[in-house]
């Protein structure tokens, strides 16, 4: 099979994964408890009332998944650390049973040939500092960058790079505005300020983390969406122009620019967050590279009811819209609007309903997804964007958060009875567009 997209010669491929979706072992050699332990605890708030007690068993299980990855002839990883199991109440005694952990993972990918990203925060706040006030206390941010500072001491020259956070706008807006992640709280006050919190926090543990002098690249790593509108009426054009300043700007404009965007902040009005004089300044610091995951557009119709999504590529298992062109215009437009360091797709992949049919899982859908991003992504490079590497969301089917285990994002498909990996067909495809790719070099 021959491929159409072209990717220079050096790209990273990879795949993407984080602490609590895999690893288990909750409560294991000395881990704290987590916001996302402890919101798995109502029944209410997981659509299969599952919890991450166990996930993916990757805690025990991290050779054979690294020996996966070098099967898939991978370069590159993506995955986060429990913060709480580093440090059970996210302040004091560090755990040194669970740095034990990543060295050993470290090590295992080192083996492998196999390039580690690291990510800091993937949603697993100890619940220590939850029960301080979380995000919403300012004091947590100082708290982060102590634990950014001694990772990055520990770790900081045996990874490629370290993001501080995941997806902001999700631990802000699901997990304060709308309580559909933890720690489950529905006030959009109260997301504003986190939001602000998080990018705080993230520039405080940027200049933590620079003090170590450490050789890997440190950044954040963001959602995107480009916010298309509807139709051509001035009602789904200004809702569009909002959407976007809400999400890509509000986080980009900050870190990139120095300020929040003066439309989501008016829209904002009496709930724009409380932000300290030189807060700013320290958001606002040079990151070496800037992750961008992909999944979806944001379509924007004020029309009530509001007119839906065209999906003339389909729908994920999750409903998402497979809208792959927006990757490429996505990068376009922030190549247009901010001077950007080198960009890695830090995520991008589909839920499915995959399930083992005479001993293989034929999740073609998959694969179109893969490849049809995958030439968006070309494009964008084409024009001149300066993308570095690609992580697969995700290698193993795991917790997927308040859909718990009912949705299957892996290229490696698990049986959660017996925790049996097997590739499914597109890790097979993904292997082989990935040598094809290297063959060319
Ligand atoms: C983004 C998140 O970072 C990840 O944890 C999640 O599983 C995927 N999107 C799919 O929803």
């Amino acid at each position: 099979m021959t491929y159409t997209s072209h990717f220079p010669a050096d790209f990273q491929w990879g795949v993407a994964t984080s602490a609590f979706q895999i690893e288990g072992a909750a409560y294991e050699d000395g881990k704290g408890p987590s916001i996302w332990d402890r919101f798995c605890e109502n029944p209410n708030n997981i659509k299969d009332q599952s919890n991450g007690l166990i996930a993916c068993d990757h805690y025990h299980r991290y050779q054979e998944d690294v020996d996966l990855m070098a099967s898939l002839k991978l370069d590159t990883y993506r995955f986060s650390m429990a913060w709480p199991r580093v440090q059970a109440l996210g302040k004091g005694a560090w755990n040194e049973a669970g740095f034990d952990f990543y060295d050993r993972l470290l090590d295992a990918l080192a083996k492998k040939n196999i390039a580690a990203h690291l990510t800091l925060y993937h949603w697993d706040l100890p619940q220590a500092l939850q029960d301080a006030g979380g995000w919403l206390s300012r004091d947590t941010t100082y708290r982060f960058a102590d634990y950014a500072q001694e990772v990055a001491r520990r770790f900081g020259n045996r990874v490629a790079s370290i993001a501080t956070h995941n997806e902001p706008w999700c631990t802000a807006n699901l997990g304060h505005g709308n309580a559909q992640f933890a720690p489950g709280i529905a006030d959009e006050k109260s997301a504003i300020q986190v939001s602000h919190h998080l990018l705080l926090s993230h520039g405080l543990a940027m200049s933590a983390m620079r003090a170590e002098h450490v050789s890997a690249d440190l950044g954040i790593v963001l959602n995107q969406w480009t916010a298309d509108a509807a139709t051509a009426s001035d009602a789904d054009r200004a809702m569009a122009e909002l959407e976007y300043a809400r999400s890509v700007q509000w986080f980009m404009d900050p870190i990139f620019k120095g300020r929040y965007p003066e439309l989501a902040l008016r829209a904002h009005g009496d709930k724009a967050p409380i932000v300290h004089a030189g807060d700013m300044e320290v958001i606002h610091q040079a990151i070496d590279f800037l992750g961008v995951n992909y999944y979806f557009r944001a379509w924007c119709s004020a029309a009530n009811p509001p007119i839906p999504a065209p999906a003339l590529q389909g729908v994920t298992d999750m409903g998402w819209e497979i809208y792959p062109q927006g990757l490429t215009e996505l990068l376009i437009a922030l190549q247009a609007e901010y001077k950007l360091p080198p960009i890695y797709i830090t995520e991008n992949g589909m839920a499915a309903a995959d399930q083992i049919v005479d001993g293989k899982v034929a999740d073609t859908a998959r694969i179109e997804y893969v490849r049809k991003h995958l030439d968006a992504l070309s494009q964008a490079i084409d024009a001149g964007v300066d993308v570095r590497g690609y992580f697969l969301w995700s290698l193993l089917d795991n917790f997927e958060w308040n859909s718990g285990y009912s949705k299957r994002f892996g290229i490696v498909h698990v049986d959660y009875a017996t925790q049996t990996r097997q590739l499914k067909d597109s890790a097979i495809w993904y292997r082989d567009f990935v040598t094809q790719q290297r063959a060319r070099r």
